[in-house]
């Protein structure tokens, strides 16, 4: 008889952003002449910019003669495509990064829903709430909680973002041994200080912990003071690994690349308290279980690294940031309280109320299309996220008309 993974049957019944597309498939059932606007998932609307578009088309041309073809690539990444990493979004900021320690892969949700993968299952770890569902979800279906109780999994460490706290946790009461951190935040916005940081760095080295930290929105961050990466902090090659995508600046959300740093300098620990390299471990798993990006596609996004690429992205980023000022402007003369939307494309707004009935009430009298701050976690109940990824005029007529909505 084959038997199921039970903890899959702990899940809540679906993912977030599934749900959402389902409520809102069945409005536009009920609603056929409707005209939605989505500022729900963080999906790019702009085209690739010219100078990756050019260099896809190349790498296109070449898989069309014999001569420059390209077969499986190294499950790493090419070391074009590596080397140009480490130098310009590491050593250019004077952390020590090298070409081996990158990892290119398919997306930064992969790498962080699978990096937990080559931990003991018996490990405390510590989430943040409210939080991207990814690294909850995959550490339930790793058979790391019990049964959610209230919203909560039973065994998981929740450090609580609040309004209090401008939403970065706290330092956790009880001991940890993996930490997600993202920022700038899914879903909040908030960006943390180095400061901050190096307080998350001091505890994961006092306690022989491991940091997994999301940085996929951090060409999103305007304040020069605020670091672009944790590897700016003193010591956190010895306990932080790194997700970056070239999802969000570049739009690759439908081309698919992203990449992860494992420094050699990472330990994690036997049960016998032998010290194992983490890069060797992941180097395993990603050895086995992937087999790297497209040759067109690492081309592609070498082309970010280039001057004209650099531009392009910069005017991407720009593009976007001017609908999160916007939106966050828009909901501020509303009344609405809000954080994010400064270094990030996500706008976290209070709701002044629950959180479902507000996306509902968006939905149904102005047509737009938010996220539901309590499908983050319960700390996100009475909020709602709405999204700077989209047109100008988009994102003009969809304030204009939660205006009429909520005015
Ligand atoms: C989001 O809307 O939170 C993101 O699109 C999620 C993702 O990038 O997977």
């Amino acid at each position: 008889m084959i038997k199921i993974n039970e903890n899959y049957l702990k899940l809540q019944a679906s993912y977030l952003f599934s749900d959402i597309a389902r409520r809102v498939a069945a409005h536009q059932q009920a609603n056929p002449q409707g005209d939605l606007i989505k500022l729900g998932i963080g999906d790019v609307t702009r085209p690739l910019p010219d100078a990756c578009i050019q260099a896809f088309h190349r790498a296109v041309d070449e898989m069309a003669d014999e001569a420059s073809f390209h077969g499986y690539g190294p499950e790493q990444g090419y070391d074009f495509l590596r080397e140009a990493i480490a130098k310009n979004d590491f050593q250019a900021l004077g952390a020590d990064i090298q070409a081996d320690e990158i990892f290119v892969s398919d997306g930064a949700k992969c790498d962080s829903g699978n990096f937990q993968e080559i931990f003991a299952t018996d490990i405390r770890v510590a989430i943040p709430d409210p939080v991207y569902p990814v690294y909850v979800d995959t550490n339930v279906m790793a058979g790391r909680t019990g049964e959610a109780k209230d919203g909560r999994y039973e065994g998981l460490v929740y450090l609580e973002g609040t309004k209090a706290n401008g939403f970065i946790p706290a330092l956790p009461s009880e001991p940890v041994d993996l930490i997600y951190l993202c920022f700038p935040n899914n879903p909040t916005g908030a960006m943390a200080t180095r400061e901050q940081l190096q307080q998350w760095v001091d505890y994961a080295r006092d306690h022989k912990a491991l940091i997994l930290y999301d940085a996929a929105y951090v060409a999103f961050i305007q304040d020069p003071d605020l670091p672009r990466s944790i590897y700016e902090i003193e010591g956190a090659r010895e306990v932080a690994v790194e997700f970056r995508s070239f999802s969000k600046n570049a739009g690759f959300t439908g081309t698919r690349c992203a990449y992860t740093v494992v420094p050699k300098s990472c330990m994690a620990w036997t049960a016998g308290g032998e010290a194992v390299a983490v890069h060797g471990l992941w180097n395993r798993r990603h050895t086995t279980k992937f087999n790297s990006v497209s040759y067109p596609v690492q081309r592609a996004a070498e082309a970010v690294y280039s001057e004209a690429g650099q531009e392009q992205v910069a005017e991407l980023v720009a593009y976007y940031m001017t609908n999160a000022r916007y939106i966050r402007e828009q909901m501020e003369e509303l009344g609405y309280d809000c954080i994010g939307g400064v270094n990030s494309p996500y706008i976290w707004i209070d709701a002044k109320g629950d959180s479902w009935d507000f996306f509902d009430t968006l939905l149904n009298r102005a047509e737009v299309v938010c996220t539901p701050g309590a499908g983050f976690g319960r700390c996100g109940e009475g909020y709602i996220r709405i999204s700077a990824f989209n047109s100008r005029d988009n994102v003009e007529r969809a304030m204009a008309r939660i205006r009429a909505a909520l005015g």
